[in-house]
């Protein structure tokens, strides 16, 4: 079985990609590592564990917690999108107990070289955890087997800013750093996953135990902010999307591109420069989703959290 580390700041998505994963069978989950991004670390911390708790499995999961802020910028939350809790309001009054696992860049260095050249690091947020473990340990590039990065918008406008996707936005540094780590990745960007849409229809035939209802009662807010702002009632499935795609590759077609990181650019800091045409004359550093079978994978989902 595929052992992976999933990397968040639970925020709505995050959340149904930790569900999938969980839920799959297809994946031993060596530990959830979080970061700030979405919401504060502690919150993404207690969100994790609540997810977990829902699906009986706090105790046996390991949640580490990371970052507290990015490598060298502020923090910068996304309440808007997911809500104050970053849960959009649900599970509001679980309580979770927050127990010390050590530093989340260290718990991937440790389980890396315990299990070399088997792991897949999902990366459903900003990539400070990420960077900070390269940065102490450079051997992670053969220690590693792959990750799989939810990031960035290549053929697309951004979703912060003109230029940029919230998770390589946040935090552009370490972004830069993982990208040229020389460790084989695939990103999953908003090129897929916006295209890649849950509706209430779908949402309906995950009823029937209490991760639907969790699925309803969190996309609700995520689904206004959908309907506001993009004029449809459908919201994206990034972080999921990139679960599914690390467990079942037949879901996207790939290509290898050069791919780099704007970091000093006061309308472009975060936009992720793909070189589809080969103009730099670079070695490619990235494996590229350019089609998804949205379809296959929204049936995955339904039908996974429904189980
Ligand atoms: C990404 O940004 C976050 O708000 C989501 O959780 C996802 O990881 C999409 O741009
Ligand atoms: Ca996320």
């Amino acid at each position: 079985m595929k052992k992976v580390i999933i990397d968040v700041d639970t925020g709505i998505d995050d959340a149904m990609g930790i569900l999938l994963a969980a839920k799959s069978g297809l994946c031993d989950i060596l530990g959830i590592t979080t970061v700030c991004g979405n919401v504060s670390l502690e919150q993404a911390t207690i969100n994790t564990k609540k997810v977990l708790t829902l699906l009986g499995k706090e105790n046996e999961i390991k949640v580490v917690q990371g970052a507290t802020h990015p490598l060298v910028r502020k923090p910068f939350y996304e309440f808007g999108v997911h809500g104050d809790n970053g849960l959009g309001g649900a599970l509001e009054d679980m309580e979770v107990e927050l127990i010390d696992e050590g530093f989340a860049p260290d718990f991937i260095i440790e389980q890396a070289e315990k299990h070399k050249g088997e792991i897949t690091i999902i990366l459903t947020a900003p990539l400070t955890n990420m960077a900070l473990a390269l940065r102490k340990q450079p051997k992670l590039k053969e220690w590693i087997k792959e990750l799989v990065i939810m990031g960035g918008a290549l053929d697309k406008a951004g979703n912060v800013t003109p230029a940029a996707e919230f998770n390589i936005y946040v935090d552009p540094e370490a972004a830069k750093i993982v990208f040229h780590s020389g460790l084989p990745i695939t990103l999953v960007s908003l090129d897929v996953t916006e295209i890649t849409t849950l509706s209430d229809e779908d949402i309906e035939k995950m009823q029937g135990n209490i991760i639907g209802e969790f699925v309803k009662n969190s996309t609700a807010h995520y689904l206004d902010h959908y309907e506001e702002v993009y004029g449809r009632r459908k919201c994206s499935m990034h972080d999921p999307l990139a679960v599914g795609i690390a467990l079942d590759k037949s879901l996207v077609k790939t290509k290898k591109f050069y791919v780099d990181v704007e970091t000093k650019s006061e309308l472009c800091d975060g936009h992720t420069i793909c070189d589809f045409k080969n103009k730099l004359k670079k070695e490619p550093n990235i494996d590229v989703c350019l089609e998804v079978d949205s379809e296959r994978f929204i049936n995955m989902l339904i039908e996974t959290l429904k189980k």
